[in-house]
């Protein structure tokens, strides 16, 4: 299985960084890996290679899917809990990447500002993935577009509509891969959540190459009419206070992904998506204590829509394995 080689050696920090060619090509890599997957073909050309796994912020999918595919390639893993190391207390991120950069054949970083994931690639010599910042979740937008392309068959000229806060980490991310690939992107909020005008004007530019349509909508019924995919996110990120929930419920709640908006796209095909972890019901913490404290029995989409025939959520989810193994695969040169 061919790539460009032009990702080898590479960092994967932000979608803007790569041309829609690669973005595909690492799409197809993750879809090559998947069937060998299923079909207990092993992969593990990268034996003996390394890879350092920074969480600042917590995670299951995207740590246990950089484990499990670093596994796969024949990779070992260490995981760092900031807690537990020097990071940013004892060690600035300069020197800790120059530490790793001697130790391991990649790094990956999730946290908060995306200088600091900039920061730990300039001064290292090994690629850097993202894994989450709180501007870009680079790898998951290939999971999502993995996806899509398998219940779709194609990316382009899917209507995708992104409901919610769509100026954070997923709203940017989804934004910026649906201009480069050419998937016609709706985000639907209240004006004050759109994404940052310098990225829009930085995506605009892509989308004439791609043919890509952006809309920036407040009106749910008009954003969804349409619509093949209705994607949201949690109202409130890892790292922003609790006490934004209160404004959240209040301006989201009309964004909510419910049956009568799901009803709204005027075709029975169209699926629900989400990156997880969702608040769909009150089974957990911070889910049960919002709930009651707001008297909600779900946040940003209802059980009803999570656990129905049109939601994908858990085949997306899986799909961060296959791709976030394309993303080290590529850029750590890896040949069948
Ligand atoms: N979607 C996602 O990144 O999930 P985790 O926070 O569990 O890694
Ligand atoms: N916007 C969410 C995404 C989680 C995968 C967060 O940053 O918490």
């Amino acid at each position: 299985m061919n790539y460009p080689a032009s990702l080898i050696g590479r960092d994967f920090l932000c979608l803007l960084d790569f041309t829609a060619e690669e973005i595909g090509a690492m799409i197809d890599l993750a879809a090559h890996f998947k069937a060998l997957k299923k079909a207990h073909i092993p992969h593990n050309t990268l034996t003996g290679r390394n890879v350092a796994l920074i969480f600042e912020k917590t995670s299951t999918r995207t740590r246990c899917a950089f484990e499990v595919a670093a596994h796969d390639l024949g990779m070992s893993t260490t995981y760092l809990d900031p807690k537990a190391s020097q990071i940013g207390q004892k060690e600035t991120i300069a020197d800790t990447a120059r530490v790793l950069a001697g130790m391991y054949d990649g790094i990956e970083y999730r946290g908060y500002g995306q200088e600091i994931v900039e920061e730990l690639a300039q001064y290292s010599k090994v690629p850097v993935w993202n894994g989450l910042t709180n501007e870009y979740h680079p790898t998951q937008i290939l999971a999502d577009f993995l996806t899509i392309r398998e219940q779709f068959g194609r990316l382009s000229g899917i209507n995708f509509v992104y409901m919610g806060d769509a100026r954070y980490n997923m709203g940017n991310s989804l934004m910026i891969g649906c201009a480069k690939m050419g998937v016609n992107f709706t985000a639907c909020a209240p004006r004050a959540y759109f994404p940052d005008q310098a990225l829009i004007d930085k995506c605009l530019e892509e989308a004439k190459a791609s043919g890509a349509k952006l809309r920036f909508i407040e009106d749910p019924k008009e954003a969804v009419a349409g619509a093949d995919v209705i994607y949201t996110d949690v109202w409130v990120s890892m790292g922003e206070p609790v006490e934004v929930w209160e404004e959240r419920i209040r301006e989201l709640s009309p964004y909510q992904v419910n049956t009568a908006l799901m009803a709204m796209t005027g075709k029975d095909d169209t699926v629900f998506m989400h990156c997880l972890p969702a608040y769909h019901n009150l089974d957990t913490g911070v889910g049960r204590e919002m709930g009651e404290r707001f008297q909600r029995d779900a946040m940003e989409v209802t059980d009803e829509v999570f656990e129905s025939e049109s939601s994908i959520v858990f085949a997306e989810a899986e799909n961060r394995m296959h791709t976030i193994k394309a993303v080290m695969a590529a850029t750590l040169g890896w040949t069948e």
